[in-house]
Order: structure tokens, then sequence, then C-alpha cells
């Protein structure tokens, strides 16, 4: 690991980006679908001269603006910053294989921003023509976005055939891809109906115009819902195989697929018999209950989407604990501290007499006093398993985990943490780090609960 640690407390640093991304994707979905409504319906309300519409149109555009170019920038820049600190190593490595595709990207994200301004500040002063041109060219962009990102994040999810064949396109076109694409588009058209019917219900005054916009939203809302499915499906089914292991046994994954599909179908069922067939039953209410569940829907789908992955960020690539899966049997025989230039730095100021040869001799870590064991056991804590685990208390706070423990059991699960639970990723260290990983998880463990105690000692 050659980057510092980002000690967050509590939540843990990754906890950071997984609120942050979600705040940004149930955006960024819009900004998609949102074009393709401003583009397609603009179209429509210029062919039939109907002036009511336009003028929400407009209306609805400066909305979309703020919403997706100040929000949705702000986040999107908020996410780079996240992951760069709490990610590193993964985010070094995305880059490097994906330099191509994050150029892309930026043309396409300067394209989006400079046609969606155009869009709205041009507005009356450029003939239909032109005016509905510069929609499209908005949402033709947003969608090349969405594809170019679509691509890169699957990877993590599934590098398919990159390990083998390093190249850009064997990385981008991984196993993911495809179903990935639906889905999100299908969460693009979907998302942005919520986003209308929500926008509509408080600023288009007239029935009539609000009857017309509930009815046109319904059809892409619905394809989306159909997409979202499909790729859902897909998406299934090129899971690596523990991936697919992992969703099958986590009891909250098994809670949360239940519930996706169940908020997914009703949302569909609720599109139907509102919208599409009685566009009068749009209230305000509605569309807040409707979007309320578009929002659950999609964040809970994100956050089975990632919790598969373990244990690695990158599959087969990046280990969760921002270790190269490659590497794990080099550090296991010079040593995790001895690997790490900040650890290895850090060992070398506080306890040079460790060194021997300047490299770190594992045998001597075992004769420093037991406090200074301790200190350096937080160290390979933070390090190895502070991307999962709190410590003392916190997110899945391993102090919790290991209430009233042995330190037989303790000892093992440092030593073969894969094989306690597979979605964890390998000790990657000598056994005497396990040892001072162990000594440190027994100083911090929580005793056992008050009535747990069955005619044993405390
Ligand atoms: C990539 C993420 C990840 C990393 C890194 C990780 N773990 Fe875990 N660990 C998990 C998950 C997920 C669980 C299951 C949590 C649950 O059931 O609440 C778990 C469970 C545990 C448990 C409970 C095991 C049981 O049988 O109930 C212990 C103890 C534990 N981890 C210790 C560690 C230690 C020590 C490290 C560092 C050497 C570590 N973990 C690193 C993800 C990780």
């Amino acid at each position: 690991m050659h980057y510092p640690w980002w000690y967050v407390p509590f939540l843990t640093s990754p906890m950071l980006i997984a609120i942050i991304s979600v705040l940004h994707v149930l955006v960024a979905h819009y900004a998609v679908g949102g074009g393709l409504f401003l583009a397609v319906e603009t179209q429509y309300a210029y062919r039939y001269n109907h002036r009511e519409y336009l003028a929400y149109l407009k209306e609805h555009a400066w909305f979309f603006i703020l919403i997706t170019v100040v929000y949705g920038a702000i986040t999107g820049v908020g996410i780079w910053w996240t992951i760069g600190v709490a990610s590193p190593l993964a985010t070094q490595t995305l880059i490097h294989i994906f330099v191509f595709g994050w150029a892309m990207e930026y043309v396409f994200f300067v394209l989006e921003i400079v046609s969606a301004f155009i869009f709205y500040y041009f507005w009356g002063r450029l003939d239909p023509k032109t005016h509905v041109r510069i929609g499209w060219i908005y949402a033709g962009s947003a969608w090349m976005s969405l594809v170019l990102i679509t691509g890169i994040t699957a990877f993590m999810l599934n590098s398919g055939q990159w390990p083998e064949e390093r190249t850009f396109w064997a990385g981008f076109l991984n196993p993911q891809f495809v179903p990935q694409v639906f889905a999100r588009t299908g969460g693009a058209f979907l998302l942005a109906s919520l986003y209308v019917y929500l926008h509509a219900t408080f600023k288009a005054k007239d029935p009539a115009l609000r009857d017309l916009i509930a009815a046109r939203s319904a059809r892409p809302a619905l394809l989306g819902a159909l997409l979202i499915i499909l790729g859902g499906i897909g998406w299934y089914l090129a899971l690596p195989e523990s991936a697919k292991a992992a969703l099958i046994a986590a009891s909250t994954l098994n809670i949360l697929v239940v519930l996706i599909f169940a908020v997914t179908i009703a949302v569909f069922f609720m599109l139907y018999l509102g919208p599409y067939r009685n566009p009068g039953w749009l209230s305000p209410g509605f569309a807040i209950l409707f979007f309320t569940f578009g929002l659950v829907a999609i964040t809970t789908g994100e956050y089975i989407r990632e919790a598969v992955r373990k244990p690695y960020i990158i599959y087969n690539v990046v280990l969760g604990n921002q270790v190269y899966a490659e590497k794990v049997p080099e550090l296991r025989r010079t040593g995790y501290l001895e690997g790490g230039t900040w650890t290895k730095a850090w060992v070398a100021h506080h306890y040079p007499q460790v060194l021997n040869n300047d490299r770190i001799d594992p045998a001597q870590l075992l004769a420093l006093p037991e406090e200074d064991q301790v200190k350096l056991g937080e160290v390979l804590f933070l390090y190895h398993c502070n991307d999962c685990h709190a410590g003392r208390r916190g997110f899945s706070a391993v102090a919790q985990l290991i209430r009233g423990w042995t330190p037989d059991m303790v000892r093992t699960v440092v030593e073969h943490p894969e094989k306690a639970h597979f979605f964890m990723p390998p000790w990657a260290g000598t056994p005497e780090e396990a040892e001072l990983l162990t000594k440190y998880l027994l100083r911090i463990a929580h005793p056992r609960p008050a009535g747990m105690y069955f005619g044993e000692e405390k």
C-alpha cells in the first residue's frame, strides 16, 4: 500500500464513498433521462405548437439545470475527492487502465454543460429546429457519459478477461457492461419521469396540461422499469461466482433483493394504474410517494451492486483493503508493514530497533514491549481491516463482532479471514504480524453481553 491511511471514526472512510455516490446517482440518472425528456417533449410541443406546454418545459429546463448541472456536478466532483482519499489504490488503478475512457468522458461532459446552457439560455432566440437539435446533442452526450462511466464501474464488479489480456477494450467490454447499461438507461427513463411528476404537480397549474404530462411521461417510465428488470437479470447472470454466493449468503442482501423487487413491481403498477390509465390521479402526494419509491429502489440497487463485490474493490485486481490481489503471497513472506511505503516509514521512525539491514525483522516485532505491540496491531488493523470494519464502535465494529471470543478464535480469524467469510480478503502479513493484530483486537474486544454466561466464569 503506497498511500497514507484516511481514518474516519465510526463510519469508516469507504462509507463516505457510498453516501456521496448515492447522492450523486439519484441525480446523475435524471441528468440523462431528463435530457431525453426535454428533447422529445420540446420537439412534440413545437410540432403541435402547444404554447402552454412549451412554457412549462422552459420552467422544467431551469429546474433541470439547477439540479443536474449545479448539484450533479458538485456531487460528481465530490466523488472524485472522496474516492481519491478513501480508496486511493483502486482509484489509481482505474485511472491507469481507463485513461482513454476518462478522456472521452471529459469531452462529453463539456458538450453536456455547453448544450444544456445553450438549450436554456437561448430559449426563444433559436429557431425551433436548432433548439430541438441542441436538446438532442445534450441528450446524446449525457447518455454517452452514462455508457462510458458504466463501462468503468461495471469493470469493478467483474473484470472479465482483463487480468489475462490487459488492454483498454478487454476491461471496458467486461461481462457486466451491457446489463448495466440496460439497467442504468432504464433507471434514467424511470427516474426522469418521477422528477417530472414531482415538478409538474407543483408547477403545471392547468389540469389538462398536467394530464398531458402525466400520460406522456408514463410510457418512458414503464419502459424504464422493464429495462431495469432486464438489466437486473443480466447483472445477476454476469456476476462472478463469489458475488452470487455473497448475494445468497448475506441475510441483509436477501432482504434488500426482495425489497427492490417489491418496490419496482409496486412502482410499475402504480405507473400503469395512475399516470398511464388515469392521468388525473396525479397529485403532489402521489408524486412524492412515487419519487420516494424511486429513490428507495435506486439506493437499494446501488447498495446491492456494491456489496456483492467483496472481498474485492476491483474484481480479481484490487482487494477490499487496498492491496493488489497478486501481491498477497509476497506480503505474507516479507510482511505487511515492510510492504507499505507509509507503514514502513512509520515503523522505522518509531521503532528503529526492529530494523535489520534496513528491513523490518518480524521476529523483532514480538520482542517489543506489550504496549508497543498493541500499537503496531492498531496500525495493522487500520490498514488491513478498517476499510470494512470500524474498531471499537461504529460500522460493523470489529470489537462488537468478536464479543466474548476466545483468543484462539480471534487469532484464527486474523490468520484466515477469507476462511471465516469468503468475502473478507486473505491475511497479507507474516504470522508475527498476525500476533500483533490479535493482541490489539483482544485489547479492544467488548465482553460478552450480560446474561450470556451459562455457569462459566466471566
Ligand atoms: C472487504 C471487506 C472486509 C475486510 C477488509 C475485512 N472484513 Fe471482516 N468481515 C467483512 C464482512 C462483510 C463480514 C460479515 C459482517 C457481518 O456479518 O456483519 C466480516 C466479518 C468479520 C468478523 C466476524 C466473523 C464471524 O464469524 O462472525 C470478524 C471477527 C472480522 N470480520 C474481522 C476482520 C479482521 C480482523 C479484518 C482484518 C484483518 C477484517 N475482518 C477485514 C468484511 C471485511
